[in-house]
C-alpha cells in the first residue's frame, strides 16, 4: 500500500513537473534565433560549460554575481513571477542550462545546444555530494546507489539526446576531453557558436574557466541551496574516474549490468559518452 501511494505521489510530481516544462517552453520562451541551450545530465559539468560560453562571448571579461543571472536555469522558469517578462528581457544570445530531455525541449532548428556528457559513475558520486549538501548530511551512498539505479535519470537524458548529438545545430562535448584538453575543447566551441577566439583573450578565457579559479569563487557558481544551506565545495573535484573508484565491486557490477541494455539499445560502448 505505502509503495502504490509513493509510486501515485511521484507520478503527481512528474505530470505536474512536466505540465511546468511544457509551458515554460512553449508558452513563455518564445524562441529566439541563436538561443544557446547547453543541455545535461546532472552534474555532468552543466556550469563549466556555462562559464564556458559566457567567458567566449565576452572574451574573458565576463563577470557576474551568479552564473544564474547571465545564464538561468529553463526549468526554474516555472516557478518564477514574471517569467515570460524576465526571458524577454535576456539578452541575446541568451544561454540557458537545461536537464530537460531532447522530446521536451524539442530545440529549434535555428537554436544552438552544447550537449555535454560525462561517465556515469562520476556524476552519480558527484550528484550523491550535490544531495548531501542539500540535506546538510552525510547520506548513507549505498542507499543513494540502489534508489539511483531505478530513477535512472542519467539513462534517460542519454537515452533522449544520444540520437540527436550529431544534428546539424548540436554539438557534442565530453567532460573528459574538456579536462584533457580544455582549449581544443573551448576552440570546438567557439567554432561551434561563430565566435571570434582572439589569441590575446585567450589567457582570460582559460583562467577563468580553470577548475582553480572556479573553485575559488565557488558561491559565484554554486546553486542556490535550500533553507540557508552551505554550498561550500559545489566545485568540488573536477576529476575524471574517481567515481568508479569510489564505488565497490558489488556497486560497479549493478552500474554496468543497469548500462549495459542502454549502450546496446544505442550501439555504443561507455567509453564513447
Ligand atoms: P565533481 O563533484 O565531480 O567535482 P554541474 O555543473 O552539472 O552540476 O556539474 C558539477 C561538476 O562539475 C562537479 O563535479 C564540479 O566540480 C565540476 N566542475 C565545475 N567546474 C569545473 C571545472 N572548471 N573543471 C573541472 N570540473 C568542474
Amino acid at each position: 500500500m505505502r509503495g502504490l501511494v509513493g509510486g501515485l505521489m511521484r507520478a503527481r510530481w512528474a505530470l505536474r513537473s512536466a505540465r511546468s516544462w511544457l509551458r515554460v517552453r512553449y508558452v513563455w520562451l518564445k524562441p529566439r534565433p541563436g538561443d544557446i541551450y547547453i543541455a545535461t545530465a546532472a552534474k555532468a559539468g552543466t556550469t563549466w560549460m556555462q562559464q564556458i560560453v559566457f567567458q567566449l562571448i565576452h572574451e574573458g571579461r565576463g563577470e557576474f554575481e551568479h552564473i544564474l543571472q547571465v545564464s538561468p536555469f529553463l526549468e526554474q522558469f516555472g516557478t518564477k513571477p514574471q517569467a515570460e517578462q524576465v526571458l524577454a528581457r535576456l539578452p541575446s544570445p541568451r544561454i540557458f542550462k537545461t536537464h530537460l530531455s531532447h522530446g521536451l525541449l524539442r530545440p529549434p532548428a535555428n537554436s544552438r545546444v552544447i550537449y555535454v556528457t560525462r561517465a556515469a559513475s562520476d556524476t552519480l558520486v558527484s550528484y550523491y555530494h550535490h544531495v548531501c549538501r542539500a540535506h546538510g548530511a552525510h547520506l548513507d551512498f549505498d542507499q543513494f546507489f540502489q534508489r539511483e539505479m531505478k530513477n535512472r535519470g542519467w539513462s534517460s537524458h542519454l537515452r533522449s539526446w544520444w540520437p540527436n548529438r550529431r544534428a546539424p545545430n548540436v554539438l557534442h562535448v565530453r567532460y573528459e576531453d574538456l579536462v584533457t584538453d580544455r582549449e581544443r575543447e573551448l576552440r570546438r566551441v567557439a567554432t561551434f557558436l561563430a565566435l571570434p577566439l582572439p589569441p590575446e583573450r585567450l589567457p582570460d578565457i582559460l583562467e577563468k574557466t580553470s577548475f582553480e579559479y572556479m573553485k575559488r569563487h565557488n558561491a559565484r557558481f554554486a546553486p542556490p541551496m535550500p533553507g540557508g544551506l552551505s554550498a561550500e565545495g559545489f566545485i568540488r573535484e573536477g576529476k575524471v574516474g574517481s567515481g568508479r573508484d569510489a564505488l565497490d565491486a558489488g556497486q560497479q557490477v549493478l552500474l554496468e549490468r543497469t548500462l549495459a541494455p542502454l549502450f546496446r539499445e544505442l550501439g555504443i560502448t561507455g567509453n564513447e559518452v
